[in-house]
C-alpha cells in the first residue's frame, strides 16, 4: 500500500427533505449568492421553488444563471465570472447534476482571479484560491458533489479538459434521493456507468496489498449491479436510489483510492468523444471501458480474474485464468447493454472517422502517455478506440 493523506471536508447532508436546510447551509458562508442550474428540470420538478424558499427564509439574496448543458461550456462560465464580479457574490449554489457543479467549480476558481481560468484546465498555472461552492444534487453519476474535480468544454476547438483541486471541495452537498424519481431511463443508465468507471479506474492499480479497498470497491461495484435494475422497473424506489445516490458519492470523494493509484485512461479517452460528439459522459465509458480492458487485461490477468470472480460471479478456472478475464468483460458489457447503452461507437451512431485526431487530441500530439495501469500513447489509444468502433 502506498503512504496516503486523505481529508475530504464536503459536509454532506442526506435525506428525504433535506433541501430544505439549503438556505441555513448557504447563509453560513454568504448572504448573496450566485444560483446556478441547466436545462430546466429543478423548475419541472418543483425543486427551484422549494430552494427559493429556503434560500429566502435565511435571508439570502441570489442571483441566477440558469442554461448548464451535460459536458458543461466555457462560454456560459465566463458568464459566470462575469456576474460574481459584478454583484460581489460569495457562493455558487449549484442545483443540478454534475454538469452544473462541474460548471459552479470554474466559476468559483475563476472569480477570485484577474487571468483566465481556463488555464488552469490547460494546466498552465494552479488555482490558489476560490469562492466556496455548495451542491444539491439531482443525478447520482459524476461524484462532482464531494470531489476535486471540475470537467469544462471549450467550445473554441471543442476541447474537454480537468482541474483537480482541493479548493473546490464544495463545502456542503445535499443528496435527496428523492431528487432521482424523475430521471429519464437513458441518464439512470449513464449515471450508474459513471459511478461503475469510477469504481473501476480505482480498482485496476499496480500497487499491490490493496487487499481492504480492493473490497470496498468491490462492495460498491456489486451495489450498483443488484439497485440499477431495481430503480430503472421502480423509479420510485428510495431505498434503492438511496443505495445508488450514496454509492455515487462515496465512488468519487478519494476514499476509495486511498493507498493505491488508479488508472483513469479511459476517462481521459471518453473525455475525447463526449467533447467532439457531445454524447453523455456515461455513454461514452460503456463504449470505451471495454475496449480499454480488452487492449490491456494481459498486463496483469490475476488482477482481471479476481474482478470476474468476485464483481461478476465468474467460475474460477485455475487452468485457465485469462479465460475468467475475459468473461468478467463480456459480463460487464452485457451489464451496460441490460440498461440500454451501446458498447460500440458504431452502435451509438459514430463512425470511426476522427478516431485519429481524438487519439491525437488526447495524447496532445503524442507528446503525452497517460494511464497508470499501463501507459498509453497515441497508437495505444488508436488502438483502443478501433476495438471500441464496431
Ligand atoms: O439540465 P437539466 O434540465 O437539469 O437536465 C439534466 C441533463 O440534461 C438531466 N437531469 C439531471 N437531474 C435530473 C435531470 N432530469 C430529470 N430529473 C432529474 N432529477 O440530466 C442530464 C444530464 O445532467 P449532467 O449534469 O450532465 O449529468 P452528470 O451528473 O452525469 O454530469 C456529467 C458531467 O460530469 C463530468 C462529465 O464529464 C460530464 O461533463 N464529470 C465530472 C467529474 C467530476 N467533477 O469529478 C467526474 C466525472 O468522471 C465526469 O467526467
Ligand atoms: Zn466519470
Amino acid at each position: 500500500m502506498e503512504n496516503f493523506v486523505y481529508q475530504n471536508p464536503t459536509k454532506i447532508l442526506f435525506g428525504r427533505g433535506m433541501e430544505e436546510h439549503v438556505g441555513e447551509e448557504t447563509a453560513s458562508y454568504s448572504k448573496k449568492v450566485l444560483l446556478h442550474y441547466g436545462g430546466g428540470s429543478i423548475k419541472s420538478s418543483g425543486l427551484y421553488d422549494r430552494i427559493t424558499a429556503s434560500l429566502k427564509k435565511a435571508g439570502v439574496e441570489w442571483v441566477e444563471l440558469a442554461g448548464v448543458k451535460p459536458n458543461p461550456r466555457l462560454s456560459l462560465v465566463y458568464e459566470g465570472i462575469k456576474l460574481v464580479k459584478e454583484n460581489n457574490l460569495g457562493l455558487i449554489l449549484a442545483v443540478g447534476g454534475g454538469s452544473v457543479i462541474d460548471s459552479a467549480k470554474a466559476i468559483a476558481m475563476g472569480a477570485v482571479i484577474d487571468g483566465d481560468v481556463w488555464d488552469f484546465y490547460l494546466g498552465k498555472g494552479e488555482p490558489k484560491a476560490a469562492l466556496p461552492i455548495g451542491t444539491v444534487l439531482t443525478i447520482p453519476a459524476a461524484g462532482s458533489e464531494a470531489s476535486t474535480g471540475t470537467v469544462i468544454t471549450n467550445e473554441d476547438g471543442w476541447f474537454k479538459r480537468a482541474v483537480n483541486s482541493e479548493l473546490i471541495y464544495p463545502r456542503f452537498s445535499i443528496l435527496n434521493p428523492e431528487l432521482a424519481f424523475s430521471l429519464p431511463k437513458f441518464q439512470v443508465a449513464c449515471g450508474v456507468t459513471d459511478i461503475m468507471a469510477h469504481l473501476m479506474e480505482r480498482y485496476f492499480t499496480n500497487v499491490t496489498h490493496v487487499a481492504f479497498m480492493d473490497r470496498m470497491l468491490e462492495a460498491a461495484m456489486k451495489t450498483l449491479i443488484c439497485q440499477a435494475p431495481i430503480v430503472l422497473e421502480e423509479p420510485h424506489n428510495y431505498d434503492a436510489w438511496a443505495e445508488l445516490m450514496w454509492t455515487g458519492t462515496i465512488a468519487h470523494n478519494n476514499l476509495l483510492n486511498t493507498g493505491r493509484v488508479g488508472d483513469w485512461a479511459s476517462h481521459d479517452i471518453e473525455h475525447e468523444i463526449s467533447g467532439i460528439y457531445d454524447i453523455a459522459h456515461g455513454a461514452g465509458l460503456a463504449i470505451v471501458f471495454p475496449a480499454w480492458m480488452k487492449y490491456v487485461y494481459k498486463h496483469d490477468i490475476n488482477r482481471f480474474a479476481q474482478w470476474a470472480i468476485r464483481v461478476w460471479n465468474v467460475d474460477m478456472d485455475v487452468f485457465d485464468p485469462e479465460r475468467v478475464a475475459r468473461l468478467g468483460i463480456e459480463r460487464m458489457e452485457a451489464f451496460f447493454r441490460s440498461m440500454g447503452l451501446a458498447t460500440r461507437l458504431a452502435d451509438a451512431g459514430i463512425t470511426g472517422e476522427r478516431i485519429d485526431e481524438m487519439a491525437s487530441k488526447a495524447t496532445d500530439g503524442n507528446t503525452r502517455r497517460f494511464g497508470n495501469f499501463v501507459p498509453l500513447d497515441k497508437d495505444a489509444v488508436k488502438k483502443i478506440l478501433l476495438l471500441a468502433e464496431k
